[in-house]
Order: structure tokens, then sequence, then C-alpha cells
């Protein structure tokens, strides 16, 4: 589909990134070629408890590993940070290694704020609030879904105030992202779906966003092509190396494509249903998107057509007008052979509670860029139904 002739954009990705099996076991090579000397390792406590990854990691590092901070539990939160900057400065940390999902690679990204900045890290949230670099940060994923790796966003929750800050800055996306599907192969089937339907929902709303570009719809489209071919693989099988790797791949580019490009009506929707029923991020968004994208069919048909077609499907006959509800048969189809709950009723979320998330996510950030604007809650309430 063409481009308005009054297209400009930016497109900003300046993490460095190593992919291959075993390459997280090379963490030390990328520590050095940051010149740095001593590192502090960020994961989760699940991780630690139930995989031997951090350990992994840290032998790697050998003498350049400082110590670990494991203290990260889902949704990172502003005494996780603080914690973890802590542990940092004691240990004389100059670098940190996340090892995790988002929310480990989330909290590392605000304790690399602190370690440089000091002070609070409430005073740092915003946009483009920072104005030098911050603590190197080198990421290695356990999951294929956030791409949080080549975000420059973090959201860290501050549960006093009972809010989310986010933070949103080209000084915090981290310096190096190691891609080794060695490191999520014990993923299990049901997470691996989530957080690979996760990638979809970027790739798809990068590509429906207002702030759409070319960079970030070819790589959308590729991570389309791949999340389509070798999720199924993934979930079937977790040590299918291959698919692991290729769905790495996706998550990154469908992250890179959204950090750019920005998300929509399904993140703004998933956003509150999380924060409200604590519904997995992955899931949300994977039970909203048939009903969003079935919302925008009317303002979005051409491309629609170009991500049918990124799936598979003969688009010859397929008209603009038709794109949107095909798309959304198809991609309902999908979520239900990768064994995903398809209704938010089957997630636990109550029906009576959906007027109130409708108005919450009227104020969400993400809805600004939707393709078609959205004003009033009872549209925003009509998509809910149709999800529930
Ligand atoms: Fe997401």
């Amino acid at each position: 589909m063409p481009y308005d002739s009054s297209l400009n954009f930016i497109f900003w990705c300046p993490t460095k990134l190593v992919f291959g099996e075993n390459a997280a076991l090379d963490v030390a090579m990328e520590v050095e070629s940051l010149g740095c000397k001593r590192v502090l390792i960020v994961t989760d406590r699940d991780l630690i408890k139930n995989t031997d990854i951090p350990e992994r990691i840290k032998k790697a590092l050998g003498k350049l590993s400082a110590g670990v901070f494991s203290d990260v539990e889902a949704d990172s939160g502003l005494h996780m940070v603080n914690q973890g900057a802590k542990v940092g400065k004691e240990l004389g940390a100059d670098c940190l290694v996340s090892v995790g999902g988002g929310s480990a690679i989330d909290t590392a990204k605000g304790i690399a704020i602190l370690l440089k900045e000091g002070g609070k890290l409430q005073d740092y949230a915003g946009f483009q609030v920072l104005t030098r670099p911050q603590t190197p940060h080198i990421v290695i994923p356990t999951t294929a879904g956030t791409g949080s790796e080549v975000t420059y966003v973090a959201v860290i929750k501050d549960h006093e105030a009972g809010r989310k800050l986010l933070f949103g800055d080209y000084h915090i996306l981290p310096n190096v992202a190691i891609l080794d599907p060695k490191m999520t192969e014990g993923l299990p089937p049901k997470l691996t779906a989530a957080t690979g339907m996760d990638a979809m929902c970027h790739a798809i709303e990068a590509m429906h966003s207002l702030q759409r570009e070319p960079m970030a719809d070819g790589m959308a489209l590729h991570a389309i092509r791949l999340i389509k071919d070798f999720l199924p693989r993934a979930v079937e099988d977790g040590k299918d190396m291959t698919a692991r790797g290729q769905m790495l791949i996706a998550a990154n580019m469908a992250g890179a494509a959204f950090s750019n490009a920005q998300v929509g009506i399904v993140h703004a929707l998933a956003h509150t249903i999380g924060a409200k029923f604590k519904v997995h991020h992955g899931l949300a968004n994977s039970i909203l998107l048939p009903a969003c994208v079935k919302y925008n069919a009317d303002a979005c048909g051409d491309i629609y057509r170009d991500i049918l077609s990124a799936m598979g499907v003969n688009i010859e006959r397929v008209s603009p007008e038709r794109a949107g509800d095909i798309l959304a048969d198809g991609l309902a189809e999908f979520t239900k052979k990768l064994g995903l709950p398809q209704k938010l009723r089957e997630a636990g979320v109550p029906q009576e509670g959906l007027n109130e998330c409708s108005e919450i996510a009227l104020s969400d950030g993400a809805i600004v860029y939707n393709p078609k604007f959205i004003s009033d809650s009872a549209e925003v309430l009509k998509v809910y139904q149709q999800a529930w």
C-alpha cells in the first residue's frame, strides 16, 4: 500500500544484535567490547528457581560478574528498581546484563538510569527526559514476544501511588541484544503461544498505526511471516531450535517496528484488562486482536490485505472491504490451533468489569495511534463485548 506524499519519519534502532544457538555464552565478549568490567546480572525469581540459565550466564561472565540481582517479579515495580540499583551501587557495577522476559528487561532499564543519574526514578518518567547515555545494558531475552530488548520504553509500577510510570527515552535503548534460542527452549507451550501472539500484535499494530512507516512495515511483515510459520512449531515442540530461533528474530523485528511506529487499540484495551484483572499481556492481546481488527477494518482494508498476504493467503480475490473480516477470522483460527483461550470470559474477566475498562482504555497512550479516532467509551465497550 503506498504511503502518503507528506510522509516523514524517524527510524531508530541502534541496538547491536547477536544471534545464534549458545550465543549467550559469549556475553563476556560483548561486555568487554563495551569497555565494562563489573556486571550486575538482573533476572527474575522464577527463572533462578526453575532453570539454570542465570547460573550459566554468570559462569560465562567469569570474573566480569560482580553479582546477581534476582528479585524481579512479574510487573516491574519501583521498589524492585530501587533495590536493584542499591545492589548495583554496592557492587560497583558498570554494566547490566538482564536475563528474562519483559519485567527483568524493564527493571534493568530503570536500574541503568539510577546507576548513572542517582536520585529518584520517578523524576525521569516521561518522554525524552534523559540527556546522556545511561549505564551500558546487554539483554538476553528468555521469551520471544515483548521485543523489549529493542524498544526505548520501560513500564515501571509505582505501587504506592497505584499507577504505572512510563519511561520513553532513546537513552534507555539497550546496547546489545543476544538472541539465543537455547535461552527460550524451556518456556512452556502456553507461555510460548501467548508471548508469540504479543509479537504478532506488535507487528499488526505497527502496520495499522497512524505513525506507520516503511522501515517498520518491512520488519512487521517479515515478523508476521515468521510467526505464522514458526510459532505453531515452537508451541508443538519447545526443543525445535529452528522455530525458537526464528521466533526470537520475529519478536525482535516486531519490537523494532512498534518501537518506531507505535501500537494502537489492541494494546490500549489489553493494558487495561491486564492491569485490572491480571490477564497475561500476550493472552489479552491475542484474545482482543480479532475484534480490534474488525473494528478497524473499514479504515485499513489495504493494510490488512498485505498482512493476509504475509500470512500466506492468496489475496487476488480479497477486496479491501472484506480483508478485515477475513484477517480477524484467520487470526482467531490461528490462536485456536495454538490452544489459546478465545474469549475474555475464559481468561477470568467478569462482564460487569467491561464498562469501567472502556472508560480507562480511552486514556491509554496507545489509543492515540489507532487509525480510527476513538473518543467514545461506548465504541470501546462494543469491542470488549465482542471479545468477551
Ligand atoms: Fe505488547
